[in-house]
């Protein structure tokens, strides 16, 4: 059977809100497998998935193991450490090289924006991108929404405002590409050095001011400062970043209804948020990572080519 969302999901770019909202529908009723006691379904059984990353990663290189190991499927973890990438071997033929061992699946992520694309042309298999550089972090934005979806019902009509380093981050990318398929307002908050010259063209508002962001949103996602991509100029000093465009209690005590505060981790705590926001009433940051394998686990089945209805029968361990 053909997938509903193709051979590869290499973005949000180019997915339909059906197929958005398909990935969410489907991610649903799979949350319930994490919360059994036996964490297991045999839905992926005799699939075999490559996670191929070439930086860093906590959440989502161990989500994805997570929900790949909860639908059965055999997987093998490849870091640039220790593998011959380090002697100078090539995306390409790492890849070919694992594909003639006979695998399925390749989560990958890449510090260059476009490397999953790259591949996804150049293999067989189905390719994830677990974030490529500054361009996409799917699977990120679709547990953004999936954590607000879970909060309000639904995304038409309600503002979210993406907060600090847009230049630099792929989350945002996806998040904004998909928060407006589902109907959403979206706004950017940052120092206009961490903001791309080009912004406004993706139809975003843009606040200068942290206030004024906050009285306008239903939701702020509050980017970490990507300090290891900054080579240097962007900010005068973290603590004076904390100082303009910190997200702290006391500006959120100002805003004038609920509002909920996502980041997509990791946190530079005192920096970008206050580390009582990340910890506080707003914050639903944690239920973010939860959702995070569900929405792996939702990717990881469609791209397999199983029918949606599949998952309440993978729910009741079929
Ligand atoms: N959100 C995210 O991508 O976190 P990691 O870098 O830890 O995977």
């Amino acid at each position: 059977m053909t997938s509903p969302l193709g051979k590869d999901l290499l973005g949000l770019e180019h997915l339909s809100a059906e197929q958005i909202s398909l990935i969410l529908d489907t991610a649903v009723p799979l949350k319930a497998i994490s919360e059994r006691t036996i964490k297991k379904v045999p839905t992926l059984r005799g699939a075999t998935i490559v996670n191929l990353f070439f930086e860093a990663s906590t959440r989502t290189r161990i989500s994805f193991e997570f929900a790949e190991k909860r639908m059965s499927a055999d997987t093998v973890n490849v870091a640039s450490a220790g593998s011959s990438i380090q002697k100078g071997e090539t995306l390409v033929d790492t890849a070919r090289n694992l594909e003639a061992m006979k695998i399925d699946m390749v989560v990958v992520r890449h510090g260059s924006s476009g490397a999953a694309r790259f591949l996804a042309e150049r293999i067989e298999s189905n390719v994830i991108n677990a974030g490529d550089g500054t361009h996409e972090h799917p699977t990120q934005g679709l547990l953004d929404l999936l954590t607000l979806r879970d909060r309000w019902g639904s995304l038409a009509g309600r503002r979210v405002c993406i907060c600090g380093d847009v230049l630099h981050s792929r989350v945002a990318r996806s998040n904004i590409w998909g928060l407006q398929k589902l109907g959403a307002e979206v706004a950017v908050c940052g120092p206009r050095s961490l903001l791309p010259r080009a912004i406004a063209e993706m139809g975003v508002i843009v606040f200068d001011r942290i206030e004024a962001a906050i009285e306008w949103a239903d939701a702020l996602n509050v980017l970490r400062l990507q300090l290891e991509r900054m080579l240097g100029g962007y900010i005068p000093s973290l603590r004076e970043y904390n100082r303009v465009f910190g997200v702290t209690s006391e500006r959120l005590g100002r805003a004038p209804r609920d509002i909920l505060i996502l980041h997509p981790g990791p946190m530079n705590r005192g920096v970008e948020i206050d580390s009582d926001v990340a910890d506080g009433p707003h914050s639903v940051i944690l239920d973010q990572v939860t959702n995070g394998v569900a929405v792996r686990m939702a990717v990881l089945y469609l791209l397999a080519g199983n029918s949606p209805q599949l998952a309440e029968a993978a729910k009741g361990g079929a």
